[in-house]
This record gives C-alpha cells, sequence and structure tokens, in this order.
C-alpha cells in the first residue's frame, strides 16, 4: 500500500534545494526543481553517491562523483537504457511536502517501532544547487 508521509512545509525547500530524506532503510533525494519537487532514490546505481547533492541539467540529475545521470520523473538513465533507479510520488497538501511510500504496516515499512510514521523521517539539506539568493543559508 502506498502512504504518504509527510516530510517538511514547502517553505523549507526552496526552488534549486534538495534534501536527503532517511525513511527506514530508504535514503530518497528530494529536489524543488523550477518550483516541482521530485523524489528519487539517493544511492548512485554506480558506487553509492548521493544523488542529493548532485546537480541538475534538463530534468536529469547529475551524480556528483563521476557524472551518471538519471531522469527526475522516470528514473531512467540516459547512458544506458538497461538501468533505472527507483522514483517516488510526490505530493503538496496544506504546504507540507508528502513522499509516497510504499508500506506493509508502518512499523515495517519505516523501521522503527514507532507508530507515528512522520517520526521516523530524518533529512538534511545539502546546499548543492545553486541557491536563488547567494548569501541564504539553511
Ligand atoms: S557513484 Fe555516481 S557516478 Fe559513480
Amino acid at each position: 500500500m502506498l502512504k504518504f508521509v509527510k516530510v517538511m512545509p514547502e517553505d523549507e525547500l526552496p526552488p534549486g534545494k534538495s534534501a536527503i530524506i532517511t525513511a527506514g532503510e530508504d535514503e530518497i533525494a528530494l529536489f524543488n526543481y523550477k518550483g516541482k519537487y521530485f523524489a528519487i532514490a539517493n544511492k548512485c546505481l554506480h558506487k553509492g553517491s548521493p544523488l542529493g547533492e548532485g546537480r541538475i541539467e534538463e530534468g536529469v540529475v547529475i551524480c556528483p562523483n563521476h557524472e551518471w545521470r538519471y531522469d527526475l520523473t522516470t528514473g531512467d538513465c540516459p547512458q544506458n537504457p538497461f538501468m533505472k533507479t527507483k522514483i517516488y510520488p510526490v505530493r503538496v497538501h496544506k504546504g507540507l511536502i508528502r513522499i509516497g511510500l510504499e508500506v506493509e504496516g508502518e512499523k515495517k515499512a519505516l523501521g522503527i517501532e514507532s507508530s507515528a510514521p512522520p517520526k521516523a523521517l530524518k533529512f538534511t539539506i545539502p546546499t548543492i544547487q545553486k541557491p536563488i539568493n547567494p548569501d541564504e543559508t539553511l
């Protein structure tokens, strides 16, 4: 079953920023790219570098390490048609960004004993893309 879990308020992720979300065993890179949100598996299929610290060109996130590329909307790897990484659906409701996670009972899916899913989420915000205002800090 797909469950949309609250991640963060929209105003904490302005255009050009990304966040790396840890939800149980999943690490997810969440991007605000030109005002739209995209969530993709954080670990590069090559050697696991964090895609949440990569840059985006024309809707494609580029791994910060050896520049493998992944389409934000499909997870396709343009350099290799046999490779595809995981993407996650994103919704916004009442100003909160939510990511769709597959759950088989909340405890198992989120890897915790708590029954409060949002508390299972940890996130860091790398300042990887060019901020709109270069003086801005998070
Ligand atoms: S780890 Fe991503 S391209 Fe090598």
